[in-house]
This record gives structure tokens, sequence and C-alpha cells, in this order.
């Protein structure tokens, strides 16, 4: 009889990429992949903590998977990621159905820890963090049908960053062989894969070697020269690791995406200070006008926080300065949570959180009429896209510029992996309307 598998994934790129890694090794261990948790004879919940909201979805949808288990007491129920690493054993008191806590760092022990509850019918808590980051799968044929893919470069981050819980569920940096990582690159464009994105929580402070000597911008010259790759991105990069040399790729580099997601967090020195961040609003925007001398069609995309502790109405409005100033082409802007052993929870001056709500909604209308500018210029300009798959709406072809941005087009053609020039014809906030140049649609 096979047994077939379920994961939910929820959070950050990171967690795709961990899921995928579990999909590839129980699937070489002979499980099937089930539509729906119903199907499945193996439940997983790959989690994420950064703030509050995410950890309470992940409970209720723990809470009602511990239900469907009461049904069907052979269920195999498991949680991993960042909640599992950070609440370890708690979670099996919490809730008892669990069978299962596998930590950011153990899932690469999966199908010999699953041996284990199968056999004994026991109950397991992994989460070493001092493990070795994953190595790649190569499961055959997985990324078949993908025209883009994720490879984690390196893992984990030592900036404790004064709000974040990112230090404690996913450990020291560690970077990944080359030789791992050159060979994962390979694997993927031999399965079709057009564009891949090298992923770690500071994927720029990437380095390797006795005396590192191969840092970020040497891989990224080394994987761009890969026959069939089409596109190169990496994300998220920490303004305080961002390079000379880095900025410069993307003058030199003809398939690295001009495109960089670089959080600023805030826009006053004096918070970016209490955050621990370690550069100033200055050093933040020059290094930006640097990017934008570098590469003038660059887009920048960044993270910024409402409401850290002590954040006054003087300091938040240096954050819309600066956004103003900056001008975006996207923004993801998020309300402080406090978040369990960081520094920021214990700190004085929590803001009111009617107060933080309305300072998130002042941002974002700000942002959106930026949003909408810079997306406005593109307005009967032509622009490449790599076609990724057919749009949510029917009869529409969908793909991305370089710069990040979601066209839609129709086309009669399966055209899915070419890279195609559009022109647009109308721009929203979210995404641009276009016309496949030289199709008669
Ligand atoms: N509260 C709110 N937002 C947070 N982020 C990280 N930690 C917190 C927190 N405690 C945001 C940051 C980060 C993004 C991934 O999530 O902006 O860049
Ligand atoms: Fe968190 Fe700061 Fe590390 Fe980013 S750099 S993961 S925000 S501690």
């Amino acid at each position: 009889m096979p047994q077939y598998y379920h994961i939910t994934t929820m959070g950050c790129q990171m967690n795709k990429y961990d899921s995928n890694h579990i999909r590839q090794l129980l699937q070489n261990s002979g499980f099937l992949p089930a539509d729906i948790p119903d199907n499945a004879d193996l439940i997983l919940i790959n989690t994420c903590t950064v703030r509050a909201k995410a950890q309470q979805k992940a409970f209720s949808l723990l809470g009602r998977m511990v239900s469907l288990k009461k049904r069907r007491p052979d269920l195999i129920l498991g949680i991993t990621g960042c909640i599992a690493q950070q609440e370890g054993p708690d979670l099996i008191k919490r809730f008892p159905g669990l069978d299962l806590v596998l930590g950011t760092r153990e899932i690469g022990r999966i199908t010999e820890i699953l041996e284990t509850i199968k056999d004994d019918r026991k109950k397991v808590v992994a989460t070493n963090i001092e493990l070795k980051p994953i190595s790649p799968v190569n499961y055959n044929g997985f990324f078949k049908g993908q025209v883009k893919s994720y490879i984690s470069i390196m893992e984990g981050c030592n900036n404790f960053c004064s709000y974040c819980i990112v230090p404690y569920v996913r450990g020291r940096e560690i970077s990944c062989p080359p030789k791992e990582i050159l060979k994962e690159a390979k694997n993927l464009i031999s399965q079709g894969v057009k564009e891949i994105t090298l992923l770690g929580q500071n994927v720029n402070s990437y380095s390797w070697g006795e005396k590192k000597e191969i840092n970020f911008p040497m891989l990224l010259k080394t994987l761009s020269r890969l026959d069939g790759l089409l596109r190169i991105r990496f994300t998220t990069s920490h303004p305080k690791d961002l390079s000379d040399d880095l900025i410069h790729c993307f003058g030199e580099l003809d398939n690295l995406c001009p495109h960089i997601h670089l959080p600023f967090q805030a826009g006053s020195n004096k918070v970016l200070k209490l955050m621990n961040r370690g550069y100033s609003r200055e050093r933040y925007m020059e290094l930006i006008n640097r990017l934008r001398e570098v590469k003038p069609d660059i887009a920048v995309t960044s993270d910024v926080m409402v409401g850290f502790p002590k954040e006054t109405d003087e300091d938040f409005q240096m954050t819309l300065d600066l956004i103003n100033k900056m001008e975006f082409d996207n923004l993801f802007s998020f309300k402080y949570s406090d978040r369990k052993g960081t520094l920021a929870e214990k700190m004085s001056g929590k803001i009111d959180k009617d107060e933080i709500s309305f300072r998130l909604d002042v941002l974002q209308q700000v942002q959106k009429g930026i949003t909408l500018k810079k997306n406005k210029t593109l307005e009967g300009k032509k622009v490449e896209i790599l076609v990724e798959g057919d749009s949510k709406r029917g009869g529409q072809f969908t793909g991305r510029t370089g710069t990040n941005k979601i066209v839609n087009f129709n086309c009669n053609n399966n055209i899915i992996g070419q890279l195609v020039e559009v022109d647009i014809e109308y721009a929203f906030v979210n995404s641009l309307k276009g016309v496949l140049i030289g199709s008669d649609n």
C-alpha cells in the first residue's frame, strides 16, 4: 500500500525551499503526494514564527489537524520549521496528537525519524540547531515543468536585530559548499529551470573557505555563467554587507535581474540603533543611490516596520520621508510584533495598538501611490518577461519582468519558460497588462 504525505508551507521562501527538500526525501523513500490533508497518512506543517500572527495561524491549523487525527489515529502528524525549533517539546504537551517536532536544521533526517515513529509508535522531538545545512537531494525529475526555483546557499543569521526571532530559530550563519551549489544549479537547469533565486537569511554575507576566499559576488559570477540559465536573482540582502563588488555585479552580469530586495526597517537613526541594524538612514540612502548609478533601471524593494518600541511620531515621519525620497518599487510593511526572548520584547516604550495600525495605514497609502506611479511609467513601454505559466484569470499567460513585476497577457501558444517581449498597455498597483509583441492576439 503506498503511503501519502501532505505538507502545508507557511512563511518565507526558505520554508518553501525546505518543504521541497522534505518532499524529495519522502518521494525518494516511496511516499506519494496527497492533494489534501484528508487523503494523507503523514501530515506536516512547516511553520513560521517571525510575527505573532504567523504563529497564531499555524496553531489554528495544527488544532484542526489534531481533530482530524482523533478520527484517524493511524495518521502521523508533524510540525517542522521555525515554531518547531522555537517551542520544541512544549508543542507535544500543548498538542498531544502531535507525533513529530522537527527543527529547522533537522529536516534532512526526516525519513530516518519516521521509521522510529512507525516502528516504536514513539513521539520524536529533534531540534539540534548545531547541524550543518542540508545537502541537495536531487530527486530525479522533481523540478520538471518548473520555470523558476530556489537554491539555499547559506542559513542562519548572526546579526541579532533586537526585534528578530530568526537568529534563535535558524541558528548561526553557515554557508554551503560552492561545489554543492553548482551541482544543484546544474541539476535544476537540466530539468528545465530557467531562473534561479539564491536564498539566505543574509545572502550577501555568504563566504566559503578557510580564509574566506570565496565571497558572494564571486559565487554569483560563477553561477551566472552557467549555460541555459536565463535569469539569476538573490534574496535577502543586508545593507551592512552590501559591498561595492556586489553593486557592480548589477552592471556586469547580463542575466542578473535588475532587482534588489534591501530591507531598511526604519527611517529614524534612533530607531535603527535600537533595532541594532548596523547602518544609518544616510548610509542606506547612499547605497540605493550607488545601486541606481550602476544600474539606472534597477528595481528596489524593501521591508519596513512601524510601532517599534519608543518610535515617536517624529521617528515615524522620518520613515515616511525615507520612503518618499527613495521611491521603492514595492514595500512590505509590518506592525512591530513582540517575539519571545528578543531584546526588543524587554524594551520599555511599547506603542499603543491603535497607533500602530494608524501608522501602518498611512504608510501603506503613501507607498501605494509610489508603486502605482512607478508602474505607470511603464505604460507604452516594451518589457522583457520570463513566461511562468497560466495566469489565475482564464486564457491569459503571466510572467515577470527582470524588475520582478507581474505581467499578464494573452497568447494562443504555450510559451511557458520563454523570454518574450510585451508592450505594456495598462499598469495597476500589483500587476501590469500587456500585449505580446509579434502575436496577433
Ligand atoms: N515584528 C514585525 N516585523 C518583523 N519582521 C521581522 N521580525 C519582526 C517583528 N518582530 C519583519 C522585518 C523583516 C521581515 C521578514 O519581517 O521587516 O525584514
Ligand atoms: Fe532577523 Fe536582522 Fe537577521 Fe534579518 S538580519 S534575519 S531581521 S536578525
